[in-house]
């Protein structure tokens, strides 16, 4: 099964998401490889942090490298197919070019997680028309809903289920923008992650949050996110834990 995580806008949390996700469900037994759709501003590989990839998306669309041989077993735990990271390869793939994966890429994993591009143009809406289900994520702001309803709308022209929308960036009212999100954009609420400074250090370390801060509230979540979506129990730390790891790593 593909899920592509996708927006409106850009910033809003994608990559971010999909990286500590991914690792979530791997830890968490699930069959995952995440994939990085973006084929011009690809994060997920330094989100993950090295060791890099040798093969990209760019190598099984351009050269005829075969996705499995993409696959790269990244020391967090997940797997991943990244974007290059050479700016030599901007342009050199053309989105109308990823509709040869489809076939392919349902052979890597059970759950395929793909990371689209910010902005609606024709890669995003090639990432979207790949995957058999879509997850949105938007920040608590007007034009964030917006432009993500319009992702919506689009989904649904190429009938791709929206599994519902997640909120990221939550730094007020959860009950007040729970209401918001379901009104703009008509879907289930399916998480609501915090507004959390540990994602932004954990990306100027080069490691993913979940490694970097576990203890932290964004980490939390997304352990309980992906022990819903894999089905498992989660029992988070203690609070009285989660307050020491602000002074002593676990
Ligand atoms: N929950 C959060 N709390 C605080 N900062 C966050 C959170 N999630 C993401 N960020 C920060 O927001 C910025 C954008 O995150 P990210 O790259 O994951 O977004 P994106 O939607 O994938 O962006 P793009 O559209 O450019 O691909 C980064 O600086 C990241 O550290
Ligand atoms: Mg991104």
């Amino acid at each position: 099964m593909i899920i592509t995580v996708a927006s409106g806008k850009g910033g809003v949390g994608k990559s971010n998401f999909v990286a500590n996700l991914g690792i979530a469900l791997a830890e968490f037994g699930v069959d995952v490889v995440i994939l990085d759709g973006n084929l011009t501003n690809g994060d997920l590989g330094c989100i993950l942090g090295p060791p890099f990839p040798k093969k990209t998306i760019h190598n099984v669309i351009a050269d005829g490298v075969h996705i499995r041989d993409a696959v790269f077993q990244h020391p967090t735990g997940v797997r991943l197919v990244a974007s290059s990271l050479s700016v030599d390869d901007v342009g050199v793939v053309e989105p109308h070019e990823m509709r040869g994966l489809a076939e392919s890429l349902d052979g890597i994993a059970d759950v395929v997680l793909m990371d689209a591009p910010g902005t609606l143009g024709r890669n995003t809406i090639e990432s979207l028309k790949l995957a058999d289900k879509v997850i949105l994520i938007t920040t608590p702001e007007i034009t964030s809903y917006a432009n993500t309803l319009k992702t919506k709308k689009i989904a649904e022209k190429h009938g791709v289920e929206v599994l519902g929308t997640v909120v990221n960036k939550v730094r007020r009212n959860r009950a007040k923008i729970e209401k918001e999100t379901k009104d703009w954009m008509g879907t289930d609420v399916l998480g609501m992650l915090p507004y959390d400074e540990n994602v932004i250090e954990s990306v100027e370390y080069g490691r993913p949050v979940l490694h970097h801060r576990p203890y932290s509230d964004y980490s939390i979540e997304i352990k309980r996110f992906g022990a819903a979506l894999a089905d498992v129990e989660y029992a988070p730390p203690s609070p009285v834990k989660r307050f020491l790891a602000k002074f002593i790593k676990f």
